[in-house]
């Protein structure tokens, strides 16, 4: 099979972005970074670790449409097969889901269809849930609504506070990303 050629779309620090990148294998794939922040920190690393950046600001466009196109021109110059969201904080219109039906893939920090949207760790915690996780899911027009491909769980014990879920999150995070992408795009 010839070998697959990744975009990745983040917002922020890009902790998942940075874990995909320390697999050599992956890393090889991931051709491209594309953010709707102009500062970003994910924007840095990505080009500390020699990865090509683009930024589309939607206040740059006149419709979602419009702005989407921009990114689908770029995706396309650069022959993207798979779209990997880490930490991208917009949801995605139909122009980009049915240019890569089941190609585009988000990482959310619940077990969803429990505490989708933003910050769900808070959530899980303000509700007093006695467990959270990860769920790796395809992305479609929903807010964190597509088929899930993987989730782990992790235990919410007393003593936790959202500081230590959050790490236990990111920990399972950073290893569950880059296999699920792995057995994907193989
Ligand atoms: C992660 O918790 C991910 O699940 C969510 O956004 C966060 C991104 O973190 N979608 P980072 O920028 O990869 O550190």
């Amino acid at each position: 099979m010839k070998k697959q050629r990744l975009a990745v779309f983040a917002s922020g620090t890009g902790s998942n972005f940075e874990a995909m990148m320390r697999e050599d294998d992956l890393a090889s794939d991931i051709r491209l970074l594309i953010s709707d922040v102009k500062d970003a920190p994910v924007l840095r690393k990505a080009k500390e670790l020699g990865v090509e950046t683009s930024v589309f600001l939607r206040e740059d466009y006149e419709s979602n449409v419009l702005f989407e196109q921009a990114m689908m021109q770029k995706l396309r110059s650069l022959a993207i097969d798979w779209i990997f969201l880490a930490g991208y904080m917009r949801l995605l219109g139909p122009t980009l889901i049915k240019a890569y039906p089941e190609k585009i893939v988000n990482i959310h920090p619940s077990l969803l269809p429990e505490f989708p949207g933003l910050d769900a760790i808070k959530q899980a915690i303000d509700a007093g849930a006695l467990k959270t996780g990860v769920t790796i899911h395809f992305v479609d027009e929903g807010m964190d609504t597509g088929q899930v491909i993987a989730q782990e769980e992790i235990i919410i014990h007393e003593k936790d506070t959202y500081e230590t879920v959050k790490q236990n999150v990111q920990q399972i995070e950073h290893q569950l990303y880059p296999t699920v992408i792995r057995q994907l795009i193989k």
